[in-house]
């Protein structure tokens, strides 16, 4: 059976339940939410961009060192399309598009 983990994103203080293998983003998008912001699916526009504030993720796939720094992502910040959660995750959403989602 696949296990589900919980995703809880402070900036909307929405949680979502996330597939093991499959992305936070595609996690937030199947269920149809909108608190992480959703580009390119493929690690290449930055705008998922998000800090793992709890919790643990594994790397899907290439991230754009164009948005995402080596130091960054030794800090935690990834890009949401591109990490799969596995155990429960808390983070925050740092991407370009942020603003638009906390006004
Ligand atoms: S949606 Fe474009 S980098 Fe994640």
């Amino acid at each position: 059976m696949c296990a589900m983990h919980t995703i809880f994103v402070r900036d909307t203080g929405e949680a979502f339940q996330c597939h093991d293998g499959e992305s936070l983003l595609l996690g937030m998008a199947r269920i149809g939410r909108k608190c992480i912001p959703v580009g390119c699916l493929n690690g290449g526009c930055g705008v998922c961009k998000v800090a793992i504030r709890s919790g643990t993720v594994c790397k899907s796939g290439a991230m754009s060192r164009a948005h995402v720094s080596e130091q960054e992502e030794a800090q935690g910040i990834v890009l949401a399309c591109r990490v799969q959660p596995t155990g429960a995750v808390e983070l925050e959403v740092l991407g370009k598009m942020k603003k638009a989602f906390s006004m």
